[in-house]
């Protein structure tokens, strides 16, 4: 693979600008989830939503994909196509949102969350907010400088020492101008990801956390992944910029993600979620930090 580009600051608010639409899509979704919702009926919401605000639905007919968003319920690992599948009670869903901003000619940005659809059982709970976590730790590795195997190593002892597994087959991307490209990003450990990254690189981290084993299976709709145990999967995903400090999070949510993040026992980190964490701190008094 060829290597990773690196962006100048033009480019950059290009790519931040469709970051930020992805971003603001997963939010609309979070208001409008439902128990009772067919999965196609959150591929509707996405399209109409993509396409007035001046995008195209990357993942519409990219390589044969046939609808507009990945919609992941329970043991569905990812690339879930919707369907006439219905949301009950106690599911969890992720929902994999890549927007193409301008429609033509333009950028790609990819993020999605995993959302809980009314009350979640123990381990609805712990494989989505490990996964939460999970990302979290991984952002926290980038720097200009660092490797990029840096990322995996730390998602994969947090997820694994909390009695989940991390899935191997699918990975994070380089993303611009084009969905896929360089540097692959592995969510485990793997000694062979000695590169450095570099300021101005930009990538997806996007860990598939699974409560039982590792192995997933694909279905015959060449698509849809699922656990091959069966066992509940929750993935985050958030679109990385590389700098010399660390990195922006270009897809950063502007206020708290509902029916996910907003829950009382949602594991948030300051990186990937920084709206929400803020919401969740007590406030300060001002009078403290002018005495400081
Ligand atoms: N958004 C997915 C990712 O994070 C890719 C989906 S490809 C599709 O890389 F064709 F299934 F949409
Ligand atoms: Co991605
Ligand atoms: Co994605």
């Amino acid at each position: 693979m060829s290597n990773p580009e690196i962006l100048t600051p033009p480019m950059i608010d290009k790519m931040r600008a469709a970051c930020q639409l992805a971003a603001d899509t997963l939010l609309m979704v979070g208001e409008k989830l439902r128990a009772g919702m067919t999965t196609n009926e959150i591929d509707v919401l996405v399209h109409d939503y993509t396409l007035a605000n001046g995008a195209y639905p990357s993942p519409l007919n990219y390589k044969g994909f046939p609808k507009s968003v990945c919609t992941s319920p329970n043991e569905v690992v990812c690339h879930g196509i919707p369907s006439k599948r219905v949301l009950n009670e106690g599911d969890i869903v992720n929902v994999d949102v890549t927007s193409y901003l301008p429609a033509k000619h333009g950028w790609h940005g990819d993020t999605s969350a995993t959302f809980y659809v009314g009350e979640p059982s123990e381990d609805a709970k712990k494989v989505t907010e490990i996964a939460r976590r999970s990302l979290e730790l991984g952002i926290a590795v980038v720097k200009d400088g660092a490797r990029i195997g840096d990322i995996g190593a730390a998602i994969q002892e947090y997820a694994e020492k909390a009695g989940c597994s991390v899935v191997r087959e699918y990975v994070g991307h380089g993303i611009g101008r084009e969905f896929h490209t360089a540097p692959q990003v592995p969510h485990y450990f793997d000694a062979k990801q000695n590169k450095r990254m570099k300021a101005g690189w930009v990538f997806t981290i996007e860990p598939m956390i699974n409560l039982g084993d590792w192995r997933t299976e694909e279905l015959a709709d060449g698509w849809t992944v699922i656990t091959k145990d069966r066992s509940l999967s929750a993935q985050f995903e958030h679109t990385l910029l590389v700098t010399r400090t660390g990195c922006e999070v270009l897809t950063s949510r502007r206020s708290v993600l509902r029916q996910s993040e907003d829950k009382p026992w949602s594991a948030l980190g300051p990186l990937s979620t920084a709206a929400a964490f803020a919401a969740q701190q007590p406030a300060q008094p001002a009078t403290e930090a002018a005495a400081g």
